[in-house]
């Protein structure tokens, strides 16, 4: 059934220019799909673009500037006025203690990974409403569902994607829209490089936990086929994810054993 799910659908990725963004858009090109890339390096995006065999439109986006995100959209929506599947997945990650953290880097990872995730939706929502039709895939994190060291403006992110996607797709199931939350845990990717630390600076260092984890090849294989299936939520990963059922049915063995994890 995967084989043929994605071929010629209008597929819009966020996050393109890396990481699981790149590898999603790998993985769709080879499936036939009709691919949108976006991100804020360009040269990134044509980078991705030439592995996916240079047939992707490119829309330079800042997802932490509203205007950025309205002018995106109107380029996509010129070219494509229908976008069959929004993957919103591009988003900054952070290393600092909470209380050494100013407050703009955390007002800017909640604008890159949830105000301007969800201005998204709401402009590529607005089109699969009127068609009746669309998948809308958000990439979250296991740190949506609870919080770590050094991640505190994050992990808030996250969480905030989980209220408003639960309640979004409550509102849209009726008129065919899916929603689908990712929950990937540890991935090979540059994120840790690229969170910003307690001054909005961004650290520049690979943490061993992503080092060690699952490649973005195969978390993308994963959500394409969670997303094929319509699951509500994809959780991929390592025994991290085990954290998941340990925190529902023992929450108290769950805080003690979350707090021997290494942080880094
Ligand atoms: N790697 C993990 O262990 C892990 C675990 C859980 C969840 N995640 C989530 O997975 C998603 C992808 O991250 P990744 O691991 O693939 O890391 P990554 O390689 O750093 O990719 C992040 C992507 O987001 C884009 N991005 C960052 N800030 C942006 C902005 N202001 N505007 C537009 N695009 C922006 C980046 O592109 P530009 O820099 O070119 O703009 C890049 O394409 C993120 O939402 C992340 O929170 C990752």
């Amino acid at each position: 059934m995967i084989e043929n799910f994605y071929k010629d659908q209008v597929i819009w990725i966020t996050g393109a220019s890396s990481g699981i963004g790149e590898a999603l858009a790998l993985e769709l090109a080879a499936k036939g799909a009709t691919l949108v890339l976006s991100a804020r390096r360009e040269d990134e995006l044509q980078r991705v673009n030439q592995l996916c065999g240079g047939k992707a439109t490119i829309v330079k986006m800042d997802l932490g500037d509203e205007k950025s995100i309205r002018e995106a959209a109107s380029t996509v929506f010129n070219l494509h006025p229908q976008i069959d599947f929004l993957f919103n997945n591009g988003g900054i990650s952070q290393r600092s203690l909470c209380l050494e953290t100013d407050i703009s880097v955390d007002r800017r990872i909640m604008e890159v990974n949830f105000f301007g995730n969800i201005l998204l939706s709401k402009l590529v929502g607005a089109r699969m409403l009127s068609a009746k039709k669309g998948h809308i895939v958000v990439t979250s994190s296991l740190l949506g569902k609870w919080g770590f060291y050094l991640r505190s403006g994050y992990a808030a992110s996250k969480h905030a994607l989980h209220g408003y996607y639960e309640s979004l797709r409550m509102e849209v199931e009726k008129d065919g829209i899916y929603v689908t939350l990712v929950l990937p845990g540890f991935t090979n990717t540059e994120i840790s490089k690229h969170a910003l630390s307690s001054d909005g600076k961004p650290t520049n260092e690979m943490d061993h936990n992503q080092a060690g984890g699952l490649s973005p090849k195969q978390v993308a294989q994963s959500i394409l086929e969670g997303v094929a299936k319509r699951k509500f939520e994809i959780a991929i990963g390592g025994r991290e994810m085990k954290g998941l059922l340990v925190k529902r049915l023992f929450p108290a063995l769950f805080e003690k054993l979350v707090r021997k994890q290494s942080a880094k």
